[in-house]
């Protein structure tokens, strides 16, 4: 790392993110970094279509929001191409190695030993991302992977200047990166935090994109990279083997789909609990008319509703690829119906009264997200994540990747609570090469008027900001409105509404209380949503980038 007068480098920024325009085509792109945002638009110059564009962002944002996302993570785009309506999911979340097992986080007392499924080489599963970009780019991109990955390739060689967010997020982590030579060597400055807008250079990870570029997925799954990684993560106490990465590969899901107040709603299908426990919210809300209804008693049941969709996904959600997951039931009109009658106007229903011995938490900081859509209606929405701050915090040598921390995203003891206090089940315990639960809500709405792309960041707190988000969508709002709104979650267990401050007046925090709601305030804002619209009458597009953020949105016309 460098130090360079931070005005320099503020205006590099600057220029780098408004210099762009996409020839020919009119695109919106909304992405947690302004230099990601920029190699979207990079790519579209050179004659890519929003396939290519997402490709591009996706490797900017591993280079520079290393915090977030990254090649040892993984993801979900969700794509819609409209010359033929068709949409599809690229389920590109990591696995657990087949080594793993059900006890692998616990002592001989059966009880989970704390941050082992959190800090280190063990904590992390097999990457996604790379097959995914190598995927996206090949069967729907019109460039070559090299020509998508070139700006990220750029952005790792040259460098680029950290900010105050980066920091913020490094501070977290520091201790455990500090526990690791290799990541220490990239992210810290003489054993310490880097002073803000130092330059990063990742020249490790700069040769790892290349070579993705040059062989596709053979680049990181086998040959000399892929040895490095096993080799890097056994010596480091975990259990990846050439056969693991070898044999990953993503799955195209058919995402799921709802309608609320004649909204169409798609989103990610198992193995995310986004876009299930989304729908069935919206499903238990549409038979309200929230429009007519009191701002009080309007989250009251926004929350009742977040109360029964979040139960189900502690009790019936985890990968489809391993479990029978009642889907159709989870999102039919009857069963949410059902979950309706169970709802008092005048009275929260304790969690603990509910079946199921589960619980689930958020600090809202981790994980990515963009949004991008063309005149045409094309559009990517992509979520993107190594799951806590900086994954696991362990890089191999020689390979310049964060590896993730994902494992901890499964149960790994019924009944024990994880990073973000979900308390899970079997349908979401530890089993070799499967994947692991996710609350990852990349999501389009449809209107007769306009499309809408959005998602955001934020652990188990995902699910419900993108609910408030498509009920401000059918209030009739826009992107900027939706990425500003205030915002509370409740997530079954624990049995809380967790609020930002100017989320809940005086007056509704009280009244709530009265209803038998317990609540807190965050400590911080959270999320980073990145939403862009399409308005297909009168062929305008927006984007908005979320004020707690750092991002970037940007509109060529
Ligand atoms: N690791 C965060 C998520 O997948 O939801």
């Amino acid at each position: 790392m460098s130090n360079i007068p931070s005005l320099v480098i503020m205006l590099m920024t600057v220029f780098v993110s408004v210099q762009v325009s996409a020839k020919g085509q009119k695109v919106a792109i909304a992405s947690a970094h302004p230099l990601a945002t920029a190699a979207g638009f990079e790519v579209l110059n050179k004659g890519g279509n929003v396939f290519d564009a997402a490709v591009a962002v996706t490797a900017a944002l591993a280079v520079v929001e290393p915090s977030g996302s990254g090649l040892g993570g993984g993801g979900y785009w969700l794509l819609h191409r409209e010359k033929d309506s068709f949409e599809t999911l690229i389920d590109g979340r990591e696995k657990a190695p087949m080594a793993a097992h059900k006890n692998m986080y616990l002592d001989k007392e059966g009880k989970v030993v704390e941050n082992l499924s959190l800090d280190g080489a063990l904590s992390a599963a097999i990457p996604g991302m790379p097959a995914g970009l190598v995927h996206l780019s090949e069967k729907y991109g019109k460039l070559t992977l090299s020509e998508s990955l070139a700006p990220a390739i750029r952005y790792a060689q040259t460098g680029f200047a950290v900010g105050e967010r980066y920091l913020k997020l490094l501070k977290l982590r520091e201790a455990v990166i500090k526990k690791f030579p290799t990541s220490a060597s990239i992210f810290l400055q003489d054993g310490s935090l880097p002073k803000p807008y130092s330059i990063l250079r990742q020249p490790d990870l700069a040769r790892t994109l290349t070579r993705i570029a040059d062989s596709g997925r053979d680049g990181f799954y086998s040959g000399c990279l892929a040895d490095k990684l096993v080799e890097g993560v056994k010596n480091a106490g975990g259990i990846w083997t050439k056969e693991d990465l070898k044999s990953y590969q993503v799955i195209e899901r058919k995402p799921v789909t709802g309608i609320y107040k004649g909204i169409r709603i798609t989103s990610a299908a198992p193995s995310s609990s986004g876009g299930v426990v989304l729908i069935e919210a919206l499903n238990i809300l549409s038979g309200y008319d929230l429009k007519k209804t009191d701002e009080l008693t309007r989250k009251h049941l926004v929350t009742e509703a977040m109360r029964r969709a979040y139960h189900d996904r502690s009790l019936y959600l985890g990968d489809e690829d391993f479990i029978n997951i009642p889907v159709k039931r989870l999102l039919s009109d009857d069963y949410a119906a059902g979950l309706r009658s169970t709802i008092r106007l005048d009275k929260a229903l304790p969690s603990t009264q509910f079946s199921g011995e589960i619980e689930q938490q958020a600090e809202g900081i981790n994980t990515t997200h963009f949004s991008i859509i063309d005149d045409e209606g094309n559009r990517v929405a992509a979520t993107l994540s190594i799951n806590f701050p900086f994954g696991s915090g362990f890089v191999a040598a020689g390979t310049g990747v964060v590896l993730n921390d994902e494992m901890d995203d499964f149960d790994s003891l019924p009944g024990a609570m994880n990073g973000y206090g979900f308390v899970g089940g079997i349908a979401n315990s530890i089993e070799p090469g499967k994947r692991m639960l996710s609350s990852m809500a990349p999501t389009f709405l449809e209107n007769d008027t306009d499309v809408a792309v959005l998602g955001t960041p934020g652990g188990s707190r995902i699910i419900s900001m993108v609910l408030l988000a498509a009920l401000d969508f059918a209030k009739g709002n826009g992107p900027d409105s939706w990425v500003k709104l205030p915002r509370f979650h409740h997530q079954f267990m624990p049995d809380l509404i967790e609020y930002e401050s100017g989320a809940l007046s005086d007056y509704e925090i009280a009244s709530l209380k009265a209803m038998g709601h317990q609540l807190k305030q965050t400590p911080y804002p959270y999320g980073d949503m990145q939403a862009v619209l399409f308005n297909k009458k009168t062929k305008t597009l927006l984007a908005a980038s979320d004020n707690r953020g750092e991002g970037r949105a940007f509109v060529a016309e």
